[in-house]
């Protein structure tokens, strides 16, 4: 193969060679084709030596980037995940329903929403899987009136819901210290 083409490569230098008038232009292309294939030669054996390179940097560059640090779902997990969740918000809504403290804040409430959003909002605090789709805490409460006692007495409803589906108090306490920063928006008096 590599014998064949030179020689045609020859036979065609001959054959320009022998053709006075086209002689000059077909040497110039000859010239620059022989330094085209030159570079190109040069490219394809440094493609070898550049690869590893490339491939290293690409390793490191995944490494660096593509390997995020485990996020801590061990809330998520104490509360018994997603189903967990929804029955801890469940039953802290239905004992919310039957408190005389809070009750009527309650009675008009879109039921349905709130214990969706509430499920979501607290898996999301807890480091899991999910998605908040509700409404800012400010906007939720506006206008509601809710004061501290109101406050205290929803989070001792759902201190007792986590009770029933045996959540450990540190567990407990953790989500607890994840809601006390939205006490500040929830409360107007
Ligand atoms: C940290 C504590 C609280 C959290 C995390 C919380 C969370 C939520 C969420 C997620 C919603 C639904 C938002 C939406 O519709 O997009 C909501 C609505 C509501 N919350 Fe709270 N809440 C808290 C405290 C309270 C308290 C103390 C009361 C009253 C005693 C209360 C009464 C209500 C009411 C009545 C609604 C329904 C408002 C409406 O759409 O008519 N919330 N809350």
């Amino acid at each position: 193969m590599f014998q064949r083409n030179w020689a045609s490569k020859i036979a065609m230098f001959q054959t320009i060679l022998s053709t006075p008038t086209r002689g000059t232009a077909t040497c110039l292309q000859w010239i620059l084709a022989g330094i085209g294939t030159a570079a190109l030669a040069l490219v394809l054996n440094l493609i070898p030596a550049l690869m590893p390179l490339g491939l290293e940097a690409r390793a490191d560059d995944g490494a660096a980037s593509t390997v995020p640090a485990r996020p801590d779902d061990s809330l998520y997990q104490a509360l018994g995940q997603k189903t967990g969740i929804a029955a801890i918000v469940g039953d802290m809504y239905d004992r919310v329903l039957v408190d005389p403290r809070i009750r009527a804040y309650f009675v008009d409430a879109p039921q349905k929403r709130v214990r969706q959003k509430l499920t979501e909002q607290i898996c999301v605090l807890a480091g899991g899987p999910c998605q908040y789709t509700g409404r800012t805490m400010a906007e939720s409460h506006k206008g509601l009136g809710i004061d501290q006692p109101a406050f205290n007495a929803l989070v001792e409803d759902l201190q007792l819901a986590m009770d029933k589906y045996h959540v450990p108090y540190r567990e407990q306490n953790k989500l607890l210290a994840k809601l006390a920063p939205m006490y500040r928006v929830i409360i107007e008096k």
